[in-house]
């Protein structure tokens, strides 16, 4: 999808004393103009259609999304007919907050972090969970990804994956350094997966993957699947005792 009108910024979205300091989604409102995002050379929505998600994989579905910042992703998810949407991310925004009453929207947010085993069990299960740009935050993606697989419903169960990632041949995860020829201005960032390893790496935790593709996002550099919960795995982890 290419978007061929002008894109007019809505303005009043940069009142520092309303708003977070940034936007970091680019979403269309409903009049008509788009939030200030930092990542404005492509629109994200155009970014969804890159990665392959459907409206089967929203409709009528319990969905979370982790690491939503804006909220862009948990709103189109309920204007694609989810029945449910928890939209977490360990800040606080102003933004988000702005975004769902915007849209009149019934997603809930909540201030959580994915690695937490015992706030991620309150939520209950999911149909589909939204996991993007946030896997090479992460302090313990084990645990996240762990997590994840275990707010999955069995057998149809579906992450929606998409991380920064290298096309080395090599199953590696590099650690990123300061001084790292990769390192972005981001300090945030702590890895850089290639694409081989995170194949192997959700394999392995019970995962299969439906779709996987290498760049193409609002970005360079990316890897996104859709990865669907295998529950034959979890009894394998249950008898490692994890
Ligand atoms: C690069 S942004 C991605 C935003 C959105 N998911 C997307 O794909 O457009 C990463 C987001 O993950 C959030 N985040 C980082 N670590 C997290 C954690 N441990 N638990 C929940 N959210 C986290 C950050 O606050 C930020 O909003």
């Amino acid at each position: 999808m290419v978007m061929n009108t002008p894109i007019v910024i809505d303005k009043l979205l940069e009142d520092p004393n309303k708003f977070d300091p940034a936007w970091f989604h680019f979403i269309k409102l409903k009049s008509g103009k788009y939030t200030p995002s930092i990542n404005k050379a492509k629109s994200r929505e155009e970014a969804i259609f890159s990665w392959n998600w459907t409206h089967e994989q929203f409709f009528g579905k319990r969905v979370l999304d982790i690491g939503c910042n804006d909220g862009l992703h948990s709103i189109m998810a309920e204007q694609w007919g989810a029945t449910e949407v928890i939209a977490i991310d360990c800040f606080e925004r102003k933004n988000t907050r702005f975004i769902i009453d915007h849209f009149d929207s019934k997603v809930k947010y909540y201030v959580m972090d994915i690695c937490d085993r015992e706030q991620m069990k309150s939520l209950g299960k999911f149909d589909t969970i939204i996991f993007c740009g946030v896997f090479y935050h992460l302090i313990d993606p084990l645990a996240a990804i762990f997590n994840i697989r275990d707010l999955l419903i069995n057998n149809g169960g579906t992450m929606l994956f998409e991380s920064w990632a290298n096309s080395d041949t090599l199953s590696n995860m590099e650690f990123i350094a300061e001084t790292h020829h990769q390192a972005p201005v981001d300090k945030s960032c702590w890895w850089i997966p290639s694409n081989v390893f995170l194949e192997q790496f959700l394999a392995k935790i019970g995962f299969k993957l439906s779709y996987a593709g290498f760049g193409d996002g609002p970005y360079s550099s990316r890897w996104s699947a859709h990865a669907l919960y295998n529950d034959k795995t979890e009894i394998m982890n249950k008898n490692m005792g994890r």
